[in-house]
């Protein structure tokens, strides 16, 4: 059972950017609490601040069971992560950490969430375990 963990733009930055609201754990921290929680998983963990290398990396998801992202603000506007997620016939869950339709307005609407089998809102770091869990329920594991 693999699983690409894909996180987008600034989301390097958790432990310090907006403690407040997206905790204090990095994502470091947040990667290895999934990795022990789920031993038996093989996660694929990536970052990056560049939309079109998370395009590959979507594309490159399509060899795993499953597939959990975060795009961060790109959930906004970035019809290029939508197209690439379409095709891919995989369990899709799009997770954000804080819940973000008791924020700002923009952030409310998602151009991802078309594109994926399920999301995950306001659940913090723990969004990422709820989201492995529906994967591995899917594939009956
Ligand atoms: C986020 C929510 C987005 O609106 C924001 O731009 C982020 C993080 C979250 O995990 O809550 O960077 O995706």
């Amino acid at each position: 059972m693999k699983i690409a963990v894909l996180n987008g733009v600034n989301l390097g930055a958790l432990g310090t950017r907006r403690p407040e609201i997206y905790g204090t754990l990095t994502l470091g921290d947040i990667t290895s609490g999934l990795a022990s929680a789920f031993p038996t998983v093989e996660f694929d963990f990536r970052q990056t601040d560049h939309e079109g290398e998370m395009v590959g990396f979507v594309r490159a998801a399509a060899s795993s069971d499953g597939l959990i992202l975060n795009p961060g603000a790109w959930t906004h506007y970035a019809y290029a992560l939508h197209d690439a997620l379409e095709p891919l016939e995989i369990p899709k869950v799009e997770v954000h950490i804080s819940n973000v339709h008791a924020r700002e307005e923009w952030r409310r609407h998602s151009v991802v969430s078309p594109a994926v089998s399920a999301v995950v809102a306001g659940m913090g770091p723990y969004g990422y375990h709820a989201a492995t869990g529906y994967i591995l329920a899917r594939e009956g594991t």
